[in-house]
């Protein structure tokens, strides 16, 4: 397994990853914290507590099978009762309801502005929409965060799933029992269920994307003909390095479970683990070490080729979803309409955009925005895009931007939209329009026009 170290300057610490995906790491911020040939000695180096965080049942093949053990200064055990947070809005964030409404016209909302009041990463997050349910371990929820402000003295985490997060603006420093990730714009990070984490703002804002997934974790797509490299390269991935703080204050723990976020205090800061080692931690990946696989023929490929991650279903083969990205890259499929289809699919799809414009859409999709097509909901280019396409020269090689990043997630279950996201201000109900222009072009070659009579 690949140990090798990537080193980056942020501010006066210096934050160090491990190279990998899914690698047995071994990290100790102190020398010698990590017990050797054993999990839990009867005392352990430093007289640290022993915890072990584990991410899937203990009887898990062994390939699927994930677990980190933690050593700690204080372990997890020591707060008070949680209760019911009064910091967070069920009614904007948490998981779907019945009484949430399936939608099956195209949905766009423009960008969420970043907020005017103190908001932090927990309190700028809104639920847009999600299918299945976090007791039953099977389905997923989409969020968007806009926040303005640090976490302070406060840590969060999932025990409803992993959340994968996709900075738009703003790079996120995060803080976890493992370590600290930076992440900004154009990369995303992984932190599974139950792993706690902070976020601070450097830039002062921060603005993205969440896609939560239950029951299962996100995996490396298999790659089948494609051969043993492409896409995404496990060594790209970085896991962060064990940190920690010995620091007695309040602090505020908040955890989600059920689509509930309790809190608690307790008298020291979380992130006090001095060595861990496993299988089961936080990472992160640049979305610009993506290595696209695509046509060099003919026809628009599916967007399945972009899959960075992947997260399996239930049953074998399936996906609860996928988290896609349309990289910068050369088109030179020939006499083809080279944007995206129309199409009306079995999954569902939730795109956002990080920077640019994106190919299909020439217009009204801006960064920050997002819009989601649901299961057998028609959708593709928008007029001035149908018209260019059908009109430019295929011939030719095209470079699509480099200033330019999208992204999917695609997602099996058919979502129910929060009703604070269909009510929203920025729900574009203009959608629509961008396809009204799409006119019959149609002619036989008896000269049959598009209403269907002769034209001679
Ligand atoms: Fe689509």
């Amino acid at each position: 397994m690949a140990i090798a170290k990537n080193e980056q300057k942020s501010g006066e610490r210096e934050l160090n990853y491990m190279a990998g995906f899914g690698n047995e790491f071994q990290s100790e911020a102190l020398v010698g914290a990590l017990p050797v040939g054993q999990n839990n000695p009867q005392v352990c180096p430093y007289n640290l507590y022993a915890e072990q965080l584990s991410g899937t049942s203990f009887t898990m093949p062994r390939r699927q099978n994930m677990r980190s053990w933690l050593y700690r200064i204080r372990p997890s055990v020591t707060s008070a009762r949680f209760v019911p947070s009064a910091r967070i809005n069920p009614e904007r964030f948490g998981t779907h309801s019945e009484q949430d409404e399936v939608e099956c016209n195209q949905l766009r909302w423009r960008p969420m502005p970043l907020p005017e009041h103190t908001t932090d990463f927990v309190s700028g997050l809104q639920t847009i929409c999600g299918a299945g349910s976090p007791e039953r371990k099977e389905g997923y929820a989409i969020h968007m965060y806009s926040a303005n402000t640090s976490m302070q003295d406060s840590s969060f985490s999932d025990a409803d799933g992993d959340m994968l997060i996709v900075p738009e603006q703003g790079v996120l420093r995060i803080t976890t029992e493992f370590g600290i990730l930076e992440v900004p714009p154009g990369e995303v990070c992984v932190v599974q269920c139950g792993i706690r984490f902070s976020v601070a703002l450097p830039d002062g804002v921060a603005r993205g994307y969440i896609l939560e997934v239950f029951g299962s974790h996100f995996t490396l797509p298999d790659l089948g003909p494609v051969g043993a490299n492409g896409l995404a390269a496990a060594r790209d991935f970085q896991t962060p390095e064990a940190w920690y703080e010995d620091r007695e204050v309040d602090f505020v723990v908040m955890h989600k479970l059920g689509g509930r976020v309790f809190e608690s205090v307790q008298p020291f800061s979380p992130f006090n683990v001095a060595a861990w080692h496993g299988n089961y931690a936080p990472c992160k990946y640049d979305l610009a070490k993506f290595c696209p696989v695509n046509t060099v023929s003919f026809d628009h490929a599916d967007p399945s080729i972009f899959t960075v991650l992947t997260c399996p279903s239930p049953w074998p083969g399936g996906v609860t979803a996928d988290f896609v990205v349309f990289p910068p890259r050369w088109t030179v499929a020939e006499h083809s309409f080279r944007p995206p289809y129309f199409h009306r699919n079995v999954m569902s799809e939730f795109m956002g955009l990080i920077r640019g414009t994106y190919e299909a859409k020439q217009d009204g999709f801006l960064p920050g925005g997002a819009s989601l097509h649901v299961c057998m909901t028609p959708h593709g280019p928008d007029t001035a895009t149908f018209e260019s396409g059908t009109t430019k020269d295929s011939h030719k090689p095209e470079r699509l931007p480099a200033d330019t990043l999208a992204f999917m997630f695609e997602v099996n279950y058919i979502p129910r939209v929060k009703k604070s996201a269909l009510e929203s201000n920025y729900l574009d109900k203009s959608y629509q329009e961008c396809w009204a222009g799409l006119k019959s072009h149609f002619a036989n070659s008896e000269g049959a026009g598009s209403n269907g009579k002769l034209t001679h």
